[in-house]
């Protein structure tokens, strides 16, 4: 696996070197840092992510090592995803297990990582990047919350009606390789209403449903099937993360009454693994969740992933089909305008022409343009996270002014995402 890896090596000064992973020992050693600065479960996680994962490279895994020491010092990773932005696929750039040695900290480490990493974004010519990550840290990187992450939707078990006659036609079994091309379809279909969501490969399906034990939360993908044997969908549960219930980390979206079995299933599952209640970690307006609601569900927040945008100009491109079919389904169709974006530090012509948008140039620094937004804040905007007067509702420096305002409003509508996991 180490044959095309381009070697990358940099003296940092104070006896240390940033540097990427280039051998089987190094997988190792990274793996053991990693579980000794978060927990254990990041030894099998990292292992497998690097040697097993489809979308996972070596020249992505950094770290600070101790040169007289040979220690691993300081650590993150690049995780290449795989976005759906409405019609058009995004290159997305996970910052992943960000970790210093505690007698390390506060002295610039990941800071000289995140350097590598915004290089690496470059190189790869990736569209976007995000961040589960700490709350506050990572706005000092240019990362902003901006998609919705870790819904925390509580259903107690007692509130489950008790089942009914039809649930005895559902059987549920755990997925193997050979369910893959349903899942994907399933996927497919159960995703096809978000605004955002990543793109699931069967290379992805079989990590998710071959290695487990190498996934972060120990992600367990079960099918559903009616009592013929006809498939009516697939459920995930996660058996670590966030909170002590029982974790559901992904579902179709079921016919009501095959939805009131998954969640009297999902009881069963929980009573006998000794949990005290059901979290639903789903998209807003799942079916699911709209049941479980009915059941009395209580929303405990949700946290959201934290976004960069390394270059607009490259992104608004790359959705300029999204774009341009919102135009032409508005009053704006057949745009012909030069339109400028500015975004403080740096400004956009937005050159549209018979409602195509011809050309995304940047002009640099400029004090023109009647939409002006803070540069972290347009990723909420333009991942229809925030609208348009949500973000002028507590930001004074978002100024849009006259017809701009629909025109901003017509491009960047909020929308309805979830990414489910990759690994
Ligand atoms: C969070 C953590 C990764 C920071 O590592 P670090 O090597 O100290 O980071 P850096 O020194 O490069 O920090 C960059 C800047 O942020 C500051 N900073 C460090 N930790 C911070 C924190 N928790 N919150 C806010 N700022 C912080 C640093 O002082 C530095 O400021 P400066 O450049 O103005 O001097 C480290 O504390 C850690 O490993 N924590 C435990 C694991 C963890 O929480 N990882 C993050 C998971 S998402």
């Amino acid at each position: 696996m180490f044959t095309s890896v381009s070697d990358h090596a940099r003296p940092l000064g104070h006896d240390l070197i940033l540097k990427s992973i280039h051998s089987e020992q190094d997988i190792d050693r990274l793996a053991a840092f990693n579980a000794h600065i978060h927990d254990e479960r990041l030894l099998p996680m990292t292992q497998g992510l690097i040697r097993l994962h489809p979308n996972s490279r070596p020249e992505y895994w950094l770290f600070v090592e101790e040169v007289s020491t040979g220690r691993i010092i300081s650590s993150l990773c690049l995780i290449p995803w795989h976005w759906r932005y409405e019609e058009v696929v995004l290159h997305a750039g996970e910052m992943g297990i960000v970790g210093t040695l505690a007698e390390y900290r506060h002295r610039g480490l990941i800071r000289a990582l995140v350097a590598r990493f915004k290089e690496l974004l470059h190189e790869g010519q990736f569209d976007l990047s995000m961040i589960e990550g700490i709350p506050y840290f990572y706005r000092q990187f240019g990362y902003e919350y901006a998609l919705p992450l870790e819904a925390q939707w509580r259903l107690q078990l007692h509130c489950i009606p008790p089942a009914s006659e039809a649930d005895k036609s559902y059987r549920f079994r755990p997925a193997t390789e050979a369910d893959i091309p349903d899942l994907m379809r399933l996927y497919e279909e159960s995703t096809r209403d978000l605004g955002i969501a990543m793109v699931r490969t069967a290379p992805i399906w079989a990590y998710l449903v071959n290695h487990v034990s190498h996934t972060a939360n120990l992600h367990e993908t079960w099918m559903v099937e009616d009592a013929s044997g006809a498939l009516e969908g697939w459920f995930a549960t996660d058996q670590m993360g966030f909170g002590e219930g029982l974790i559901v980390a992904e579902s179709a979206q079921f016919k009501i009454e095959a939805a009131g079995a998954v969640l009297r299933e999902l009881k069963r599952m929980a009573l006998e693994r000794g949990k005290p209640d059901i979290r639903l970690n789903l998209p807003e307006d799942h079916l699911l969740l709209q049941l479980a609601r009915q059941w009395h569900a209580h929303d405990q927040g949700t946290y959201a992933w934290q976004i960069h945008l390394p270059d607009v100009g490259r992104l608004l491109t790359r959705i300029a089909p999204v774009l341009e079919r919102r135009i032409a389904h508005s009053p704006f169709a057949g745009l012909t305008q030069t339109f400028t974006l500015n975004l403080y530090r740096e400004a956009y012509n937005l050159h549209w022409q018979n409602g195509k948008l011809r050309q995304v140039e940047s002009i640099g620094f400029s004090e023109e343009g009647a939409v002006r937004i803070p540069p972290l804040l347009f990723a909420p905007l333009l991942l229809g996270y925030r609208s348009l007067d949500e973000l002028r509702h507590f930001a004074p420096d978002v100024s849009v002014w006259g017809e701009a305002k629909l025109l901003v409003k017509t491009l960047f509508p909020q929308m309805t995402s979830f990414l489910y996991t990759q690994y």
